[in-house]
């Protein structure tokens, strides 16, 4: 994937693309970032948390701003990461609509299992009405990303959307199933992008 492919949403964002973090390997694909581009456009989220700082951020950050009002907070475990987003938040004057939380990864336990996910300590005791999840990464441990839901449930606001990128991996389609065996009321949907997601309406149905 180039930044080529990028200037698109950059375009109908309003958004410099010599200043996006982004590297090839690491950012969103353009096809999820269309989906919570088009969802934060649309549904005005007051409050967004994201998992796994980044391009991610700079966008959603700039649908707060376009849509005048919404907040998003990103948990960051590399404080290289972070302080990279940081600055492009600010270079985008989008400082205002995001705030980069320094989440360095901490032994969990989450049913009966031991997992290295973010830190919540600094995370505000807030309802959340869009979650995305784009880390922690996968080499981080087995169904790296499972702990979201249930660590995260108790915040998410009725009528909350999740988004979870990479979910054509066979260790987040294991991942989905342990989540749809524990939240059976979540209704699902798997969309066939590039890397696949996994979308999960909380009190939607
Ligand atoms: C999939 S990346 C998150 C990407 C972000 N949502 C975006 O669209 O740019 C998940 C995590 O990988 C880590 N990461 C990012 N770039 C990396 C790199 N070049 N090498 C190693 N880890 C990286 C960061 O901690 C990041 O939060």
């Amino acid at each position: 994937m180039s930044i080529e492919a990028y200037q698109p949403l950059c375009d109908r964002l309003g958004l410099d693309v010599g200043i996006i973090p982004y590297t090839p390997k690491w950012s969103a694909a353009p096809d999820f970032l269309e989906l919570i581009v088009e969802h934060a456009l649309t549904h005005k989220p007051a409050t967004i948390v994201e998992c796994g700082s980044g391009l991610t951020t700079v966008m959603l950050a700039r649908c707060c701003a376009v849509n005048d009002g919404g907040r998003l907070f990103s948990l960051e475990n590399g404080a290289e990461f972070a302080a990279q987003t940081r600055d492009a938040l600010a270079g985008s004057g989008l400082d205002a609509f995001s705030t980069v939380i320094d989440a360095p990864l901490a032994m969990q336990a989450v049913n009966g299992r031991d997992f290295q996910w973010y830190a919540l300590d600094d995370l505000a005791a807030i309802d959340i009405d869009m979650l995305v999840i784009d880390g922690p990464p996968g080499f981080i441990q087995r169904h790296s990303r499972y702990p979201a839901l249930p660590l995260l449930f108790d915040r998410l606001a009725a009528g909350c959307t999740v988004f979870m990128d990479d979910a054509a991996r066979p260790d987040e389609r294991e991942l989905v199933g342990m989540w749809q065996k524990e939240f059976p009321a979540i209704e699902q949907e798997y969309i066939g992008n590039e890397r696949g997601c996994a979308v999960l309406r909380i009190g939607q149905s």
